[in-house]
């Protein structure tokens, strides 16, 4: 067991269990580039305020250094024998460098450390997790302009509802995770804030300079309270509140695609590679990654309120218990971040049934309120159209009249204003070129949201 950063005022040797069971480093580890991209930058800081000559700060900073390396190698085991990755990156640094070393850890503790790394490390998975968002959203434009004259039946209690474009539904989910993106970009922009110099929590006597030490690590703002710097997790809780949005957008487009690989709906099937079998059922091909997608909604969420809970009512500034944020913050970042790339991969190979999708499509009266809203453009009240259509509908049912055999007569049975035009509504084709409103499933409308994600996404 390495020398504590803290042994001076012990005479007894630690607990093996407390040891353990206090470790934060089989996890924190992961922060150890932050971690020494932040003691590079302090030692700098500390040179400049005159605390070590600029010979030992080239030292330390070359001994961090080789450190990084010696960690990316492998070469340093970092799952256990430390309290966490500080205080490992700190021991090695006194075996490189002597007493030196001592030198280093002036003007911080691990109370300001552990949330400079954190935002380091935070900010730039965010910035990954925005790239993949964007590549989801590219494969789902792209399998839109694949099936862009395709038409399904739009849903509402999961009844037939109206029809919609292929297109249209896809592009549901591109703004759900344009939204998502936002999110991102939000908390990123928050948590750009510098927490180095409030030290253990009411800032340091030394003179550090905090805005050089915000550029080297290209952070906007220095923190404007030491106590909060210390304290605040927030930038964690809202990154978990963003990652569990995502996350219950994915589950909804795995929970469609589950249900559009059915044999009842058989709208889409996901390639082979991404399917498995049963072990019993010799016939089956199983849609798992939409399912474990769906599935890990729920660890999500949980992550999110783990460390609510754990900041409820803490006092402030540090307490041990911060300690908790790391591993269901890490675990939502590596849940959203394999779900995203498996989705991606997922729609990029999904193919449609255009068949199914066609035969789907002219079942049911989907076209019931556009009868409705032609009679509304005739001057008749709408719940008036309302009730005349909705007998329209009981009298096929129990003629067994599909709507597409439906004619004029039929129509003018319940209604002198209907005429021509309208039983040109009866296509699912006629009802979506009727629709006129921003958003609406207009075929042109959706060809042009369709090129505006393609210029925004510079897809080919
Ligand atoms: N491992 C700790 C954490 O993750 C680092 C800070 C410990 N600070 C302290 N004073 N014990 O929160």
């Amino acid at each position: 067991m390495a020398e504590k950063l803290w042994g001076g005022r012990f005479s007894k040797e630690t607990d093996d269990l407390m040891e353990q069971f206090g470790s934060s480093l089989p996890f924190d580890c992961r922060l150890y580039r932050a971690d020494i991209k932040a003691g590079i930058a302090h030692a700098r800081l500390l040179q400049k305020g005159g605390y070590i000559s600029g010979r030992e700060k080239d030292r330390i900073v070359k001994a961090l250094r080789e450190i990084e390396s010696e960690i990316d190698a492998g070469k340093i085991k970092v799952s256990s024998g430390y309290e966490d990755i500080h205080s490992l990156i700190l021991d090695r640094l006194s075996r490189k460098t002597g007493n030196l070393a001592e030198k280093l850890h002036a003007g911080r503790s691990r109370n300001d450390l552990v949330v400079l790394d954190t935002r380091l490390y935070l900010k730039e998975e965010l910035a990954g997790l925005i790239g993949s968002i964007q590549s989801l959203q590219s494969a789902l434009v792209k399998k839109g302009l694949q099936y862009q004259t395709a038409l399904m039946p739009g849903y509402t209690h999961l009844q037939h509802a109206q029809p919609i474009l292929l297109a249209h539904h896809l592009l549901a989910y591109v703004e759900m995770l344009e939204r998502d993106r936002g999110r991102l970009e939000d908390a990123r922009e928050r948590m750009d804030v510098l927490p180095a110099g409030s030290a253990a929590l009411a800032g340091s006597n030394l003179k550090l300079d905090q805005k050089l030490m915000a550029e080297l690590l290209g952070f906007k703002r220095v923190a404007a309270n030491s106590l909060d710097a210390v304290a605040d997790r927030d930038f964690i809780v809202e990154s978990l509140a963003a990652l569990a949005m995502i996350g219950m957008h994915l589950s909804r487009l795995a929970g469609e695609l589950v249900l559009w690989s059915t044999t009842e709906f058989h709208f889409a099937e996901l390639d082979e590679a991404y399917c498995t079998g049963s072990s019993f059922l010799p016939q089956k091909k199983n849609p798992d990654p939409a399912e474990l997608v769906r599935g890990k909604t729920g660890r999500l969420y949980g992550n999110l309120l783990a460390v609510l809970v754990a900041l409820k009512g803490l006092p402030l500034a540090y307490n041990r218990d911060l300690q908790e944020d790391k591993e269901p913050l890490f675990d939502s970042l590596d849940t959203v971040r394999e779900s995203l790339l498996i989705m991606t991969r997922v729609v990029k190979t999904l193919r449609f049934d255009r068949k199914a999708l066609r035969n789907g499509v002219t079942r049911g009266f989907s076209s019931a309120p556009d009868l409705a809203e032609y009679l509304v453009g005739k001057g008749v009240p709408f719940q008036q159209a309302h009730r005349t259509v909705g007998r329209l509908v009981v009298w096929s049912i129990e003629e067994g009249k599909a709507s597409g055999e439906i004619t004029l007569k039929d129509l003018r049975r319940f209604s002198f204003k209907f005429d021509g035009q309208a039983l040109k509504l009866l296509t699912p084709e006629a009802s979506v070129a009727k629709k006129s409103t921003i958003g609406s499933t207009a075929p042109a409308r959706v060809r042009r949201n369709l090129q505006r994600w393609r210029k925004k996404l510079r897809l080919s």
